[in-house]
């Protein structure tokens, strides 16, 4: 095949090896805010340290504080000092950097203040030569989303539809939570798509921005050995764990009203199940990707016995690693008799020719023992046990778990022979580490996704199908939660997680794997 007609093979598109940025600004919302000061702000620096950025890339960081241009970029310089995995800030890099740091300060739901903001961006698309490209990052509650979509169009700023145009064109990305459950995140688009056509929204999941997330569909895409046997006819089980050891962190007003459901099932876990089940998709573009995803959630059939299984739990107080730790009810901000859950266990099967009768099992929550992200492919015992007697009999069976985090790797848990004359077998594990075989460290999630966004590569934002199907299976367990007044169960801190999670999956004869 010649080079040209390599080039233009479909089934390369999403593959192009040039990633070319063109000059943009960057306008963050909420650019005083948390989110802008430990992620945003550190993952820009970062890829101006690796140079994929165009020297005319330039911020303008948009909030309600009285900041100066000058303020601005100090506090800047504080996230990546506290925050950079770069950090401390290398100055010559930074000289360069900062230079393209803008402030401009209004509510966000004042048409003077976008009047004043769009002046600033006219006259920075000539002084700076961004050539009217514009992205708006959404880094703001989500209450103000529908405000600044609008006023965005409105004053002109943005143009629905122009996506790519000779004046510039416009994107918009914003964060979880997209919604509180399908009627809020109809709306919610409904009020984007004023200023916005799909092709320029861009939903942030970070879980998507992770190496280990994408290398997901290496594994399985890039590698000739696996797809064979990634189906019902070897998998017994797939398990599906986020594990956190932190507790709410400080944040009562969100996470009373989101609990584990919506804050991590909706979509970090929908994400992880989608693209562990997924069909091989024709390309690796946007589309061809997200087409495979919103099948599998398509192919989930309602949960026939939501009380028995799924399992609703609340940490309560205790003692971890010696320290006594409050219990959620006891948080600050938390609601003393809240019925907030703190983890979620699940049990879903997925309806299609390739997983029918396949149980997949998803477990999360906050106050776990340890922080770890781990999905895990049980696979069928050999058909016929030769090697009885010999400690084979009770011997694990094979499992792949794609460890996403901490320790990132993959692992492939196989038999041997134990050393000597007799034949005795043991379970030994076949390894791959990230940091031992590449010996550098992977982007930060954000890094890869701003990137992305400033590229216009959707393939790792959430389409709003996917985001509307996963909302309709979430909805339907919390409508069923409500109705039947299923009982939260208690957890102590430090522990896995209630005891009926364990009789959830303990019920089909399995246990979680201990990690
Ligand atoms: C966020 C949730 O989306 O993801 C948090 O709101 C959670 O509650 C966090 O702690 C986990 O992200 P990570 O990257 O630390 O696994």
């Amino acid at each position: 095949m010649d080079t040209a007609a390599l080039a233009s093979n479909p089934l390369r598109e999403g593959l192009r090896s040039t990633r070319v940025v063109q000059p943009c600004v960057l306008v963050i919302f909420g650019a005083t805010g948390d989110l802008t000061h430990r992620k945003l702000l550190p993952a820009l620096y970062s890829l101006a340290i690796e140079q994929p950025l165009p020297p005319q890339f330039t911020v303008v960081g948009v909030a309600r504080r009285p900041f100066t241009d000058d303020e601005f970029r100090q506090q800047a310089l504080d996230s990546i000092n506290t925050f950079s995995r770069r950090r401390p800030v290398n100055q010559s890099v930074w000289d360069t950097f900062s230079k393209g740091l803008f402030y401009s300060q209004t509510q966000f739901d004042d048409p003077e203040g976008y009047k004043k903001l769009g002046e600033l961006l006219d006259r920075l698309d000539q002084e700076r030569g961004t050539q009217g490209n514009r992205i708006f990052y959404l880094a703001t509650p989500p209450s103000f989303y529908g405000d600044i979509s609008g006023l965005l169009s409105s004053s002109g700023i943005a143009r629905r539809g122009v996506e790519n145009g000779p004046t510039g064109w416009a994107r918009i990305v914003v964060e979880k939570p997209f919604g509180h459950d399908l009627a809020s995140a109809r709306a919610l688009n409904d009020q984007l798509n004023t200023g916005f056509s799909e092709s320029q929204i861009y939903r942030i999941d970070h879980y998507l921005g992770k190496e280990t997330v994408q290398n997901i569909m290496v594994l399985r895409f890039g590698n000739g050995i696996f797809e064979p046997i990634w189906n019902r006819r070897y998998v017994e089980h797939v398990q599906i764990t986020v594990a956190e050891s932190i507790g709410i962190e400080g944040r009562a007003d969100y996470y009373e009203q989101a609990g584990a459901i919506r804050d991590m099932v909706q979509n970090h876990m929908m994400q992880l199940l989608t693209l562990t089940a997924m069909e091989p998709p024709v390309n690796f573009g946007a589309d061809a990707v997200r087409d495979e995803k919103v099948k599998v959630l398509r192919a989930i059939p309602p949960l026939s016995e939501i009380s028995s299984d799924t399992v609703r739990g609340q940490y309560g107080p205790g003692l971890v690693g010696g320290e006594s730790v409050p219990g959620y009810r006891q948080e600050k901000g938390v609601d003393p008799r809240s019925q907030t859950e703190t983890f979620v266990a699940i049990k879903l099967l997925i309806e299609n020719w390739r997983w029918a009768g396949v149980p997949f099992y998803l477990r999360t929550g906050k106050r776990l023992p340890k922080r770890v992200t781990e999905i895990a492919i049980e696979f069928k015992r050999p058909p016929y046990l030769l090697f009885r007697g010999s400690g084979a009999d009770g011997l694990a069976p094979n499992v792949l778990s794609m460890r996403i985090q901490p320790n990132e790797g993959i692992s492939l848990q196989v038999s041997a022979k134990v050393p000597g004359q007799e034949m005795r077998l043991r379970t030994v594990n076949l390894d791959f580490l990230y940091g031992s075989s590449f010996g550098v460290e992977p982007p930060e999630a954000y890094e890869r996704l701003l990137l992305d966004a400033m590229i216009g590569d959707s393939t790792l934002f959430t389409r709003i199908d996917e985001t509307e199907v996963a909302w309709s299976l979430v909805d339907a367990i919390v409508r069923d939660w409500n109705e039947t007044r299923t009982p939260l169960a208690r957890y102590e801190p430090g522990t896995w997680g209630p005891k009926e999670a364990d009789m959830l999956i303990e019920r089909d004869g399995r246990t979680w794997r201990r990690l």
